[in-house]
């Protein structure tokens, strides 16, 4: 190897060595027959030295930025005062009297490779390559790669196996749509591209791995967002013979494993919380904890007002719940009206409000509909002080009050600034419902997925009320993200088959679907759970990264129209190609290049 150095490392201690880097030009400065050239490579930027003397100066009054070069010099302290404490290698430069040589010319790069010069989403993509080079994507990658390593000798120090599953294969439901693959050799049949290794992982239970885990590639065609990848990864985590705080332990400890990467101790155990009540109190179930603004149920006060919208709401079985903007009275009108656009996007029909003014007294143009007593009982129970600001929903849905001000409280918080970026808040939200219905397809559909388990004290009720069965299942959620879920499996045959009758999957099309799984079944499957956690998720949030944009962690992911901007993917294909496939389309194609 050419190189003794990277551009990272190179100290007081190596004063006087002769020493060769190579990497590329970050900046180049002419200072009147001195030449310095910050030379940039993953581990750092070292300050390069040339003057008429140095062989190559004459190349070196030529280079630009991203040049590719080599340099062979000696080290040597900079001059007094003009050490940078703020780099590594800030106290030492290395002065060129040997050689200097141009590696590769680079064209003038079409975005700055410049932490503070971030240029826009779609040209960063279009020149990943370039867009890498900046400091903070390597930190990242490097992060990932970290924590990677972590995850698997947590993992393979508690037995766990890594089993690669496959990549081809029948459609796996987790809700999404999947990514289809055309058989040449079966023409008009399809592989599934995974959703997640569920099914998979749940067989090796059956084949007795006993403990599996895999960083697997998991494929769903949804609608994307800044926390969504059409592609992202999983580490994907199943056990046999446990219950629901076996596995939860296991993986406090992973993620403790996981943040010592960062030199951040997290402390165990992680708080748990049922579904229900992370509804109640927060709207959601991956509830940010961080700050407090809860949401509070006042529908037994607001009975007892004249004020139609919430009486009416709680007449048709819905809620009523508020939220106290604690010292937000000051908010004019224009403010309050700009959070009642926001809660319409939840579909809220409007933002009741009341103000508590200097006299301790609730003002407010609905004050009138709210008889003396029940004022007083309004702000007793929202701990109403003077220069609060009450903010109400009502709704004949649940979903929609809850939705409305969970997402409120999120946009309160960022406003009043009382998210302290540096806390790191996990919660277990447990007992999650097993179904729910879905208005669209007028059936039951799994909370989770359909191989979780009902809770034992609850299949009673799977025939009859469907709705009210909790499931052993489990999400882990950290600063209002949902990091990992998984459940503890249905393991035997019959309970498989019931749960598959409550979701309207009739018994040919189980068999059809899922045949497999019931045949596994059959011979002594053990009882089994898991979990999987989105690995991507985990590393934007531990990496800091604005708006938990997982792009941001991924190498070359894609952007939000599912194309990757570089490679130019999704593309046509050539009609030979086609026709192999026994696929014909009725997409007036444009000329194939
Ligand atoms: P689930 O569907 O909840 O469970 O996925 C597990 C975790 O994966 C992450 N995740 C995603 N990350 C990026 N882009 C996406 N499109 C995306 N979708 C999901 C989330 C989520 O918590 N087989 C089950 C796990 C199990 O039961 O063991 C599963 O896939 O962080
Ligand atoms: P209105 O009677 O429509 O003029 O509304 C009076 C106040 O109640 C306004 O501040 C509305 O934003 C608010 N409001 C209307 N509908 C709702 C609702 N469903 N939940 C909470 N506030 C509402």
């Amino acid at each position: 190897m050419k190189r003794t150095h990277t551009c990272g490392e190179l100290g007081k201690k190596e004063d006087k060595k002769e020493v060769t880097l190579q990497g590329w030009v970050d900046v180049r400065r002419d200072h009147g027959g001195l030449i310095f050239i910050d030379l940039r490579d993953r581990y750092g930027i070292t300050q390069i030295v040339l003057d008429p003397k140095s062989k190559g100066f004459e190349g070196a009054e030529h280079l630009r930025r991203e040049d590719c070069i080599q340099v062979t010099g000696k080290v040597r302290l900079r001059p007094q005062g003009m050490a940078n404490p703020k780099m590594k290698t800030g106290e030492i430069e290395v002065y060129i009297s040997q050689q200097l040589v141009i590696l590769n010319k680079a064209e003038t790069p079409p975005i700055e490779i410049d932490d503070n010069k971030i240029a826009n989403e779609e040209v960063r993509m279009k020149y990943r390559f370039l867009d890498l080079r900046r400091p903070t994507m390597q930190q990242r990658l490097v992060l990932r790669h970290k924590v990677s390593q972590i995850v698997r000798n947590y993992l393979s120090s508690h037995n766990f196996v890594e089993v690669e599953t496959p990549l081809l294969m029948k459609a796996t439901p987790e809700g999404a749509r999947d990514y289809l693959v055309p058989s040449r050799v079966h023409p008009g049949k399809f592989y599934a591209l995974p959703q997640s290794p569920q099914l998979y992982k749940q067989l090796l239970m059956v084949a007795g791995m006993d403990r599996y885990f895999q960083m697997a590639k998991c494929l769903r065609d949804e609608d994307l967002r800044a926390d969504r990848q059409p592609e992202f990864t999983q580490i994907d985590v199943e056990m046999s013979f446990i219950e629901e705080k076996d596995i939860q332990d296991m993986m406090e400890g992973l993620i403790k494993e996981c943040f010592s990467a960062i030199g951040t101790n997290v402390k165990l155990p992680f708080p748990r919380m049922s579904y229900a009540e992370a509804m109640d109190k927060y709207g959601s179930d991956k509830p940010d904890i961080r700050f407090g603004l809860e949401l509070v149920n006042v529908a037994d006060i607001a009975k007892n007002s004249n004020f139609e919208v919430f009486t009416k709401a709680l007449q048709s079985g819905g809620q009523v719940k508020c939220i106290n903007a604690k010292g937000c009275a000051s908010f004019s009108r224009k403010d309050i009206e700009e959070l009642t656009e926001f809660v319409a996007i939840y579909k809220a029909k409007g933002l009741a409000w009341a103000k508590v003014n200097e006299q301790g007294k609730l003002e407010s143009s609905i004050t009138k509909f709210f008889p003396e007593k029940v004022q007083a009982d309004l702000m007793k129970k929202m701990d109403a002080k003077k220069g609060d600001l009450l903010l109400f929903v009502a709704d004949h849905k649940h979903f929609t009050v809850n939705d409305a001000l969970g997402n409120l409280r999120l946009k309160l918080a960022e406003k009043l600034n009382l998210i302290n970026k540096d806390e790191f808040r996990f919660i277990w939200i447990v007992d999650f419902p097993l179904v729910e219905f879905d208005e669209d397809l007028q059936r039951h559909v799994a909370v989770h997925h359909p191989f979780t388990s009902p809770k034992d004290e609850d299949i009673g009720l799977l025939d009859k009320e469907p709705v009210k069965v909790r499931a052993k299942a489990y999400d882990l959620t950290l600063n209002g993200v949902e990091i990992g879920g998984g459940s503890i499996r249905i393991h035997k045959r019959e309970l498989q088959e019931k749960m598959f009758r409550v979701l309207g999957i009739t018994k040919e099309e189980a068999e059809r679907k899922f045949g497999f799984l019931l045949d596994a079944f059959r011979y002594g499957a053990p009882p089994h759970g898991g979990l999987a956690f989105g690995f991507d998720r985990l590393i934007a949030i531990m990496a800091k990264v604005p708006g938990n944009d997982i792009r941001e962690v991924i190498a070359f992911p894609k952007n939000k129209a599912a194309e990757g901007p570089m490679d130019g993917c999704p593309s046509d294909v050539p009609p030979e190609q086609l026709k192999e496939l026994n696929i014909k389309s009725d997409i007036p194609k444009k000329e194939h290049k």
